[in-house]
């Protein structure tokens, strides 16, 4: 009586013991496998326009200029979305980018930038990608604009003789497109 009372106490604690073990594995590696899927999922959903407009729409004038510019072309077939000007391409800068976009989602919280204030944040944050741009060489834009798509013989006089000199003069594309998309910021 005593003895079986016993054992079941171990076999209740054991079986108690054995339902995280047991349970636990699989729901672990299925989570693990949903993570990974929908981390996947979240990558390409947080690259779309839509994404970027949620918040910059209530802070900005950011989207109304973007949708003005040669790169929201007619609204159809768009020549270039926000993040493929902003989200650098190779997977661990682009990891660095979302991380640091994280703050970006607190200053939205507490409401830093607002359409009241945001010209007198603006060339700081403009700053902030040339620099980005300057370090990567322009990475971005060349991602579409090389070669058939940057043919210096198809291209106007003044186009072609400016683009001819870039290698030599260690000049980046942002040294000369600057307000391409969003007003032109003059820094001093
Ligand atoms: C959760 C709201 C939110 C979303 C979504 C969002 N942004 Fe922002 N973004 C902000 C805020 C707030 C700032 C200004 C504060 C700051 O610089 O951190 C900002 C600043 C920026 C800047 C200036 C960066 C700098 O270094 O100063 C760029 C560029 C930018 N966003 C691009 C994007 C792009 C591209 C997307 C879509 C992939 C996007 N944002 C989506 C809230 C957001
Ligand atoms: C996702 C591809 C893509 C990216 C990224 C991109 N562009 Fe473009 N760009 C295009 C296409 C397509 C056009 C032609 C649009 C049209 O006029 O129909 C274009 C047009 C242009 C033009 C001529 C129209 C104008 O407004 O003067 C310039 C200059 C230009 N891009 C510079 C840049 C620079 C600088 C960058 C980086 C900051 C960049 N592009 C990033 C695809 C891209
Ligand atoms: C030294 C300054 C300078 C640099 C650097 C520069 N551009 Fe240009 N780009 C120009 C000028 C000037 C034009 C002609 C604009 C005009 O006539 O309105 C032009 C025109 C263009 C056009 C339109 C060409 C066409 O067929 O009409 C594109 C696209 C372009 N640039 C992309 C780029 C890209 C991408 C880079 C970086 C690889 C770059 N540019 C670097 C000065 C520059
Ligand atoms: C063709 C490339 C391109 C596209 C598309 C683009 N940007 Fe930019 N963005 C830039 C460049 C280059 C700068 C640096 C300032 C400048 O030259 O205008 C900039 C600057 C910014 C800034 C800093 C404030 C400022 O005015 O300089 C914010 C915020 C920003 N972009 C957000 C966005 C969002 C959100 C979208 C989509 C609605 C977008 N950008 C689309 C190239 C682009």
């Amino acid at each position: 009586m005593n003895n079986k009372g016993e054992r079941t106490r171990w076999q209740r604690l054991w079986s108690w013991l054995k339902r995280p073990l047991a349970l636990g594995i699989p729901i672990g590696v299925f989570l693990m496998v949903m993570g990974a899927a929908s981390f996947q999922g979240m990558m390409v959903a947080s690259n779309q326009n839509a994404f970027c407009f949620s918040c910059h729409l209530k802070m900005d004038t950011i989207v109304q200029e973007y949708k003005a510019s040669s790169h929201y072309g007619d609204g159809e077939t768009i020549p270039a979305t926000c993040s493929d000007c902003h989200v650098p391409h190779p997977f661990v800068d682009k990891m660095i980018v979302k991380t640091i976009a994280l703050k970006d989602v607190y200053h939205m919280m507490v409401g830093t930038i607002t359409e009241e204030n945001f010209e007198e944040h603006r060339p700081a944050m403009a700053e902030n990608v040339w620099k980005d741009f300057k370090k990567n060489d322009s990475a971005n834009c060349r991602e579409c604009h090389q070669g058939e798509n940057f043919d210096l013989a198809k291209q106007p006089q003044r186009a072609r003789l400016n683009h001819e000199k870039i290698a030599a003069r260690g000049e980046t594309c942002i040294d000369c497109h600057q307000g391409l998309t969003h007003k032109r910021i003059v820094i001093r």
